[in-house]
């Protein structure tokens, strides 16, 4: 019978490829006998390279602060940060995406602070490139930090002004290029910025300064995290009128062309897991290196779950990573860098 249906196959052309997928010639499970066969035929794997690691700075000493509701994660003081960034650098983790909290003094309605050359930022990247020169420094480029209504721009009115905040984030964005930053990483959302973020860099000679446009960014619950790590919740509504309507699928599209059209080098969907489906959807239509940030609500989520002994803590980190690369992802963002490449080995 099995002798008869190879027959079938090389004698018949046009049904060869129905007949050889059928049981009981095909199985699938010869693939997945052991794990050698396994790892021969995986089609996704993840390493130190496909990370980019976020760090939260903060004024002071010797400070390294765990964030409540980010176990295990901290913000460090600059000399602390040094002794991070180069054991990230020994680890092969050669990306980092820089965060600031700001002192609330220093907030206002402008984001003063926030094109000051010696500011917290400024000399964080500083501090960064003096004892690793080698690590790509990303610089978070919105005002929320900044803002003493803990919004990504100007309010006036209550409502968030678009142009008047493109200005201060070129303006910012020069200020991190001056500072030593490889790229800026505009996460505000306002229309336009990223042509004008470019002209700027262009203008003042940074041409080689990259941009990573955080171009689908959704208004999400799963911030939440990161808004206490940096003290940067909004003080009144949300962020709705500016970052994307979940429910949302080709406005991901149209942002994200419309930020390559303008100069983005490195395009970004956020958050991760619930946005699979874009990352795939944007993979599939642009040509330019896709991130994706898993980000600080997911890494709770796991968190959590582990301490409770409900989930398997580096099983289920894994699985999610592999499921963004898998997904399209070329770059992850990602609190859990350090936890995978220490199980990576
Ligand atoms: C703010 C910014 C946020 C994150 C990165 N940049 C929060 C927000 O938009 O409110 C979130 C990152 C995370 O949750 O891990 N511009």
């Amino acid at each position: 019978m099995l002798f008869r249906n190879y027959c079938a196959i090389i004698s018949n052309f046009g049904s060869a490829k129905i007949e050889n997928n059928m049981y009981p010639l095909k199985r699938n499970r010869r693939l997945r006998t052991n794990e050698s066969i396994r790892s021969l035929v995986r089609e996704t794997s993840i390493s130190p390279n496909d990370f980019l690691v976020p760090l939260f700075v903060v004024e002071g000493k010797g400070v390294k602060e765990e964030i409540a509701s980010m176990p295990n994660y901290f913000r460090y003081s600059l000399d602390l940060l040094e002794k991070e960034v180069k054991e990230l650098w020994a680890m092969g983790l050669k990306s980092v995406l820089v965060f600031v909290k700001v002192p609330d003094n220093l907030k206002d309605n402008k984001g003063t602070e926030a094109v000051n050359a010696k500011g917290l930022m400024q000399r964080a990247v500083q501090t960064i490139k003096n004892v690793c020169p080698g690590m790509l420094v990303m610089t978070d480029v919105a005002l929320d930090p900044y803002s003493s209504y803990g919004h990504d721009g100007i309010v006036e009115d209550g409502q968030i002004l678009n142009d008047e905040t493109v200005e201060v984030l070129a303006e910012m964005s020069v200020s991190h290029a001056e500072a030593g930053a490889d790229f800026v990483a505009p996460s505000d959302m306002m229309d336009g910025r990223i042509m004008t973020i470019r002209e700027a860099l262009e203008d003042e000679g940074y041409i080689n300064t990259g941009i990573m446009s955080y171009s689908a960014k959704y208004a999400s619950a799963f911030y939440g995290p990161f808004r206490d790590a940096l003290d940067s919740a909004p003080g009144f509504g949300d962020k709705k009128t500016y970052q994307m309507d979940f429910a949302n699928r080709f406005e991901a599209i149209t942002e994200t062309q419309m930020d390559i059209d303008e100069g983005a080098d490195i395009v970004m969907v956020k958050p991760g897991l619930c946005y699979l489906d874009i990352v795939r959807e944007i993979r599939n239509e642009v040509d330019v290196p896709v991130a994706v940030y898993q980000v600080s609500g997911e890494y709770a989520m796991l968190k959590a779950a582990a301490e409770k002994g409900w989930l398997d803590h580096d099983a289920v980190m894994m699985e999610q990573l592999i499921a963004m690369k898998r997904a399209g992802a070329n770059i992850i963002a990602s609190y859990f860098a350090k936890d995978a490449v220490n199980l990576l080995g």
